[in-house]
């Protein structure tokens, strides 16, 4: 087998934004026909964070990208590439990474979106990677941003229970080469789609196919919705094939991984796809139990939280993984 390439990006420092605003099952339970018993032994979920009125998609990413930026060591002026992960941006139109861009103090350096749903930050991990591999970029922002809230059916209680609001960051620098101590760098990335599962999660209305008449509104085109049993099996299968390939991709083994950092999306998913993997779960980060789905958020949000209490440590392995909409899901093998 041809050797892997050396890691050529590394991430340099990781930061999070949650909304002050804390919603418990509790107060689900006086919204729809739900009990926290059903939500928890479901899902894993007990509450999840609500952005305040106002407060926008950008805000909560510009927030984490200031502490990502802060834990680097870095200004937002040493940044070359800006690139959100998000599907409930500011507006259609222009990204929201144009925002962030701003409000970070960043100018004239590419800020685009990425939209692969729950996978939008490993997506947004992959092309940072790869302009750090070719030597066209040196520092890249790479952002998982949701504001869930604000699509969401608040009287469907099939998908309002899941999702949180939320946003979390990565700077990616360069690599640190073999030879140095406990040398860090991204190993390998995988990202994936399938489009014939596209009506399993969409925002079905909003664009080109169902434009946002009063009809359209009336009907919740501009809301989510989800297939969750179909959309269940396909993560766990995917979630697990893609552990896999980034894993064989690197020629390391599940014995060589330290953390898991997946998607938080259901507790069960996890739980099966740690027992496929034959990782103990004990090994994956988790806090489903505080946040909820935060789609491309998640993973950087949970790698944040993990990296801050001190349990991933410097020179560990990590691997991540997730799958969502699309349907598109990826993985990343990364040494911190
Ligand atoms: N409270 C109480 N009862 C509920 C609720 C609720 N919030 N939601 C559904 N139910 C009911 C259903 O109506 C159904 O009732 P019935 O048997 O009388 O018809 C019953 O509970 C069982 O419903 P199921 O859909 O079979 O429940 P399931 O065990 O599949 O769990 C869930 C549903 C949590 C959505 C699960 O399928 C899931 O997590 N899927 C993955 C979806 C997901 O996470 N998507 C996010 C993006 S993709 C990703 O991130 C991986």
């Amino acid at each position: 087998m041809a050797k892997h390439p050396e890691p050529e990006s590394s991430i340099v420092g990781t930061g999070r934004y949650a909304p002050a605003r804390v919603l418990t099952n509790g107060d689900l339970e006086r919204m729809v026909d739900t009990s926290d018993a059903w939500i928890t032994e479901r899902t894993g979920i007990r509450e999840r964070r609500i952005a305040a009125e106002g407060e926008q998609t950008s805000d909560m990413a510009a927030a984490a990208a200031r502490s990502a930026l802060e834990a680097a060591g870095l200004r937002s002026t040493d940044l070359d590439m800006i690139i959100v992960g998000t599907v409930t941006g500011d507006s259609p139109m222009p990204a929201t990474a144009v925002h962030v861009q701003q409000k970070i103090g960043a100018q004239n350096i590419p800020a685009f979106d990425v939209s692969a749903a729950c996978a939008g930050f490993l997506y947004g991990l992959s092309i940072g990677d790869q302009f750090i591999r070719t030597g066209q970029m040196k520092r890249v922002l790479v952002v998982g941003v949701e504001l869930l809230s604000r699509v969401l059916n608040w009287n469907d209680r099939t998908t309002c229970v899941l999702f949180g609001d939320g946003a979390g960051a990565v700077v990616l620098g360069p690599a640190e080469k073999a030879g140095t101590d406990l040398h860090r760098g991204v190993i390998s990335t995988k990202i994936f789609t399938d489009g014939s599962l596209a009506s399993s999660l969409t925002i079905p209305g909003g664009g080109s196919q169902i434009p946002l008449t009063h009809a359209a509104l009336d009907e919740s085109k501009n809301k989510v919705h989800m297939a969750g049993q179909e959309v269940f099996k396909i993560a766990v299968k995917n979630l697990t094939s893609a552990s896999k390939a980034a894993l064989d991709a690197a020629g390391l083994s599940t014995g060589d991984i330290d953390w898991v950092v997946a998607h938080q999306a259901n507790l069960r998913i996890l739980t099966q796809v740690a027992s496929r993997l034959d990782i103990p779960l004990e090994r994956f980060v988790l806090n489903i139990e505080r946040y909820g789905n935060t789609s491309s958020a998640s993973i950087p949000i949970a790698l944040d939280e993990a990296v801050r209490d001190g349990r991933i440590k410097r020179g560990q392995t990590v691997l991540m993984c997730a799958l969502g909409a699309g349907i598109s899901w990826g993985s990343a093998l990364v040494r911190m």
